[in-house]
């Protein structure tokens, strides 16, 4: 299968942060600093820091050890133009054992991860990637745009478990592409990632990836239990379906950034083609509350939410992130809350949507999307994890 790889929100560019700004930053509130920092890395910073992290090769415990489909290549690093023996073993040595994994690495973190200037590290990403091309695993460099739309057109795309929530994402949430959800505490974030859990594992055909699903949670919230509900109540076999989720709780912000670090080995040991993280902010934001830390938060995030958009990208998966809200005071019509973590993570989201509750029901909106309308629907929670209301069930039958 040939991955395209996406323009909108460029991953591999490296501006620099100015760092006196950032001090400047101490006296005013936290939403309007966040926004501030975010100002020096709307250009997409690439990760800076190395930070040293336990070995965590035990983390991903598998309820499985199945599926099918994923787009691995047979190519070596040694393969790659102007990568001899040395690199490739110095390579090895910081993790990187695959074309795929060097194609996806941030500059800084290579450069420092073997020593060497980032313009060589640079270089070797981008060898990785011309190989990739060369071999159609990505796009051309260029390609025109009706090849653009058919390959659009074969896109996966995992049904949510309702399909008024399909319809707002155009039949479900797709492939190469990372999906933020937001929304208060009890809007649904959580119960829709446990429902994808099942529906994932379904046949294309029904509306599934049919592939594992790795679930990063890093507030303690995944419950097998609700996955067993949730499958035996859509008449799914339970042994089977969770089986196919490989779960990770993770406990700090750095254990995450090594989870992201090494997700390519995690998918492909997995077979996934949807990659859920739960939530993506709450351990950074839990451990950098200090203004002084903020900077170095954001660009850790920042750092986190590209390398997920490119693994999507050269992977094929489905990317899932969870988000929190913050008040927004200076917000004087609509709803006065917005995602946290500032423009960092919803830069580098392909798609956003707002979760809201609405007596019974849930409600989602689509807030920003290269090309779905800005629309909102309606879904409800029950034994089935997220499903139609039933106003929403009676229509869709009439
Ligand atoms: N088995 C169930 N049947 C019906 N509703 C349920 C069930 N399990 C959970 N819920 C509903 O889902 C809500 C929790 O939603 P969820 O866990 O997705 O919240 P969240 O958006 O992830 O919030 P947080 O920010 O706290 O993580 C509960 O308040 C309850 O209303
Ligand atoms: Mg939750």
């Amino acid at each position: 299968m040939i991955i395209r790889m996406r323009n909108k929100k460029s991953t591999y560019s490296n501006s620099h942060m100015q760092e006196d700004n950032i001090e400047n930053s101490e006296n005013i509130s936290d939403d309007y600093a966040e926004d501030i920092v975010d100002k020096h890395e709307q250009l997409g910073m690439e990760e800076k820091q190395n930070t040293v992290m336990n070995n965590t090769d035990e983390s991903l415990t598998t309820i499985s050890e199945q599926s099918q489909i994923n787009d691995v290549t047979n190519l070596e690093i040694q393969d790659i133009e102007g990568i001899g023996p040395t690199t490739a073993k110095k390579l090895r040595e910081a993790g990187i054992f695959s074309v795929m994994d060097l194609a996806v690495a941030g500059v800084e973190d290579l450069a420092v991860d073997i020593n060497a200037s980032k313009e060589s590290a640079a270089s070797f990403i981008m060898a990785a990637q011309k190989l990739l091309r060369e071999s159609d695993v990505l796009d051309k460099e260029f390609i025109t745009a009706d090849t653009a739309l058919k390959k659009r057109r074969s896109l996966l795309r995992c049904s949510t478990g309702s399909s008024m929530l399909n319809d707002l994402f155009l039949g479900g949430i797709e492939t190469q592409a990372v999906t933020e959800l937001y929304g208060e505490f009890g809007s649904g974030k959580s119960q829709i990632c446990h429902t994808m859990c099942i529906t994932a594992g379904q046949p294309i055909e029904s509306g599934g990836l049919n592939s594992g699903v790795i679930y990063i949670d890093t507030e303690g919230t995944f419950r097998p239990e609700r996955l067993e509900q949730i499958s035996s109540s859509r008449s799914i076999d339970p042994v089977h379906a969770l089986q196919n989720v490989a779960v990770c709780k993770v406990y700090n912000s750095a254990h995450l950034e090594l989870i992201v670090k090494n997700l390519g080995k995690y998918i492909d040991d997995y077979k996934a083609k949807l990659v859920i993280v739960d939530s993506i902010i709450s351990l950074h934001r839990a451990e950098f509350s200090g203004r002084g830390t903020l900077a170095d938060r954001q660009q850790r995030l920042n750092s986190i939410m590209h390398k997920l958009l490119r693994i999507s990208e050269i992977y094929n998966v489905a990317i899932i992130v969870t988000n929190q809200v913050q008040s927004a005071p200076d917000t004087f019509f609509g709803d006065p809350t917005k995602p946290t973590g500032g423009n960092v993570i919803g830069h580098a989201s392909t798609y956003r949507v707002y979760l809201r509750k609405s007596g019974e029901n849930r409600v989602a909106k689509m807030i920003d999307s290269p090309y779905h309308p800005y629309s909102e629907v309606r879904f409800t929670i029950n034994e089935k994890g997220t499903d139609d209301p039933e106003e929403g069930k009676k229509s869709k039958k009439g």
